[in-house]
């Protein structure tokens, strides 16, 4: 097959070996598979695929079709267009899935578009109803909203009739994010308050921001692009009865990808299904034109997700 290889910092569409799937696993013929920074991270050598996944073949979630089904697979059959999380390898033209955490695509999403769904949605629904326990109608801040799992956070956090504040770098897109359902799109913060942030750069901004939670409010951090080491003013916390957490995706075992997939299924995709949630889709890219679709993430200024697709 041919797969996004990376070698010495670089990605090439290039000849290699069949992935084999194992008796528990199916292999699918790839359409589609989205791009994330932490496949950045791994071009330029950092943030390895956890063995076994593959070493070399970056992506971390996949859409496709079912060609063939390891004999302990159960639910699924030859042919299925599937969605799944990977822990790597999905930038090819065969993946290997793991049916425990991956869903058939409702007719109603574009295969396309599928291969960017599973980890914007499972990171901000994870973030927004495991973590920060977000309720109807509360008052939530979506610090770098704009990127992939921003527009998801915003779609999730609209059917929960949330009054939604979307932060950016600058307003290029702010039609764009009030059609995905923000109610106002900033590019900082005044005396407002909120139930929740869901904050997806963080930086030094994280400590001023916690003075904009109300009290019991829960602030979520699960990007750390504008640094990871802060000064936080704990009393902040103590006064306000405050929350603070994060999570992290790659890193959880089968298990718990398997509960958060059940969440998925169960709670999230009824509402593909009935229109209010899709994946925002930047710009789709053929596989061969993966050196551009990689400058493109890096480049940032995108609204939503990349994608490559065979
Ligand atoms: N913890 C997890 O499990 C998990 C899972 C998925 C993603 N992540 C991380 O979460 C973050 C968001 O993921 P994503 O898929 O949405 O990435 P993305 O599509 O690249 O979006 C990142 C967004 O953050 C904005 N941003 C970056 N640096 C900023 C800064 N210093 N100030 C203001 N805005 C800034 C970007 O704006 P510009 O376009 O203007 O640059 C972009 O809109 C990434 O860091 C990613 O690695 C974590």
């Amino acid at each position: 097959m041919k797969a996004v290889v990376i070698e010495n910092n670089q990605v090439d569409f290039k000849d290699t070996d069949d992935p084999i799937n194992k008796e528990n696993q199916m292999l699918v013929s790839v359409i589609s598979a989205g791009l994330n920074g932490a496949d950045i991270l791994q071009k330029r050598g950092g943030y390895p695929a956890m063995p076994p996944w593959p070493q070399h073949i970056p992506g971390l979630e996949v859409a496709g079709t079912v060609v063939a089904i390891g004999s302990a697979v159960e639910n699924f059959v030859l042919g299925d267009l599937v969605m799944s999380l990977v822990g790597g390898g999905a930038q090819a033209e065969l993946a290997v899935v793991e049916p425990e955490y991956a869903l058939k695509i409702p007719k109603e999403l574009d295969p396309t578009k599928a291969g960017g769904f599973c980890e914007i949605f499972f990171t901000a629904y994870d973030a927004l109803i495991n973590r920060a326990d977000l309720k109807i109608g509360d008052d939530v801040l979506i610090v770098g909203a704009q990127g992939g799992v921003g527009t998801a956070a915003i779609q999730i956090a609209n059917i929960y009739n949330c009054n939604i504040t979307a932060m950016v770098r600058d307003l290029k897109f702010e039609t764009e994010l009030i059609n995905l359902h923000a109610d106002r799109v900033v590019t900082g913060l005044k005396e407002e308050k909120f139930d929740v942030i869901l904050d997806l750069v963080t930086g030094p901004d994280l400590s001023s921001r916690i003075s904009n939670l109300k009290t019991e409010g829960r602030y979520v951090v699960i990007g750390v692009g504008a640094g990871f080491k802060v000064d936080i003013n704990l009393l902040k916390i103590m006064e306000k009865r405050a929350r603070l957490t994060g999570a992290t995706l790659r890193s959880r075992s089968k298990f718990e990808k398997q509960l958060l997939a059940n969440q998925i299924q169960d709670r999230l995709l009824k509402f593909v299904k009935n229109g209010h949630i899709d994946v925002a889709v930047h710009k789709l890219y053929d596989f061969n034109q993966v050196q551009q679709a990689y400058a493109d993430f890096e480049n940032g200024g995108k609204l939503g997700k990349i994608i490559l697709a065979n």
